[in-house]
């Protein structure tokens, strides 16, 4: 159990400022924000998405006043973002949601660890330094799950798990910084020091690539998900659905085919 006390920062302040792992932190986010609006100018996504929203209030049949706005996005950001409803029951829900809450918490710890618990001084870290292995191994089993077993490239299409494509950096330099972290932490604690050096740099190696990658990967779909489920559901509220027609007056029959078995015979 002490193993997942230990605050693997706190003995880095031997060689690293405090203030350098600070900057380091910033460096990160400037990271994201940079890989983020790249993204958004290369693909247009935003621009296409907000036109569409201006055309679909056209067909608008309700004027939605901003107390039901704002219940609409609450109810959404509660059930749709919060539990990623939109990927159904089932293992590959579970498998998300275990990686997305395990990797809030391993960034939210990592920053009040790095910010807060910087010096002998700074008083008990103890359960900042249990969270940042919860959210660690949180990850790893949600992140090693999806990548091994339910992967589209492998659960349907028979590919090994082996297998990587360019698709997959997110996921690998997710699964590769906490993977990494567990490893500079257990060795610390092991007293095995060279070795720890060695996952400390893997460590900082996957936060590089996994924060620099962003423009390369999938790691903006956090912002752009959520923004659709709310855009998805005001105008489902609103009457305009996005331009699409109306249900039809008939019950929803989809046939078989829609309970068929996954395809998985090779
Ligand atoms: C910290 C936040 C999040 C993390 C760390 C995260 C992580 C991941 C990872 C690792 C994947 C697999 C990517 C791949 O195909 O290789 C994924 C896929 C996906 N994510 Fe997220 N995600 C986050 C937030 C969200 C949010 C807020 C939503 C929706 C509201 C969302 C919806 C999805 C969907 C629909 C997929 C496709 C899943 C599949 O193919 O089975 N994610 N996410």
């Amino acid at each position: 159990m002490d193993i997942l006390l230990n605050n693997p920062f706190i003995n880095l302040t031997e060689i690293f400022n405090p203030i350098a792992m600070q900057l380091f932190i910033v460096a990160m986010v400037a990271l994201v924000i940079i890989g983020t609006v790249v993204d958004i100018i290369h693909k247009k996504n935003v621009q296409y998405f907000f036109n569409n929203a201006k055309k679909a209030k056209l067909s608008a049949t309700k004027e939605l006043g901003s107390g039901e706005r704002i219940a609409v996005i609450a109810k959404t950001v509660v059930h749709d973002i919060a539990t990623t409803s939109e990927l159904g029951a089932g293992k590959r829900r579970v498998a998300h949601v275990l990686g997305m809450y395990g990797t809030i918490i391993f960034w939210i710890s990592s920053a009040v660890l790095v910010f807060c618990y910087n010096s002998s001084t700074s008083g008990d870290s103890s359960t900042w330094s249990f969270l940042w292995h919860l959210g660690a191994i949180m990850t790893c089993l949600g992140g090693f799950w999806f990548w091994l077993f339910l992967r589209v490239d492998v659960s349907a299409e028979a590919h090994p798990w082996y297998r990587i494509i360019k698709a997959d950096l997110f996921v690998l330099a997710l699964l590769a910084c906490s993977t990494f972290g567990l490893a500079w932490s257990f060795t610390q604690s092991f007293g095995l020091v060279g070795l720890s050096y060695l996952f400390l740099v893997l460590f900082i190696a996957s936060n590089l690539i996994l924060f620099g990658g962003v423009y390369w990967s999938k790691f903006a779909h956090m912002f752009y998900k959520p923004g659709a489920a709310i855009q998805k559901n005001l105008a489902e509220a609103d009457g305009s659905r996005d331009n699409l027609p109306p249900p039809a007056d008939a019950p929803e029959q989809f046939g078989l085919g829609i309970k068929r078995e996954q395809p998985k015979h090779y």
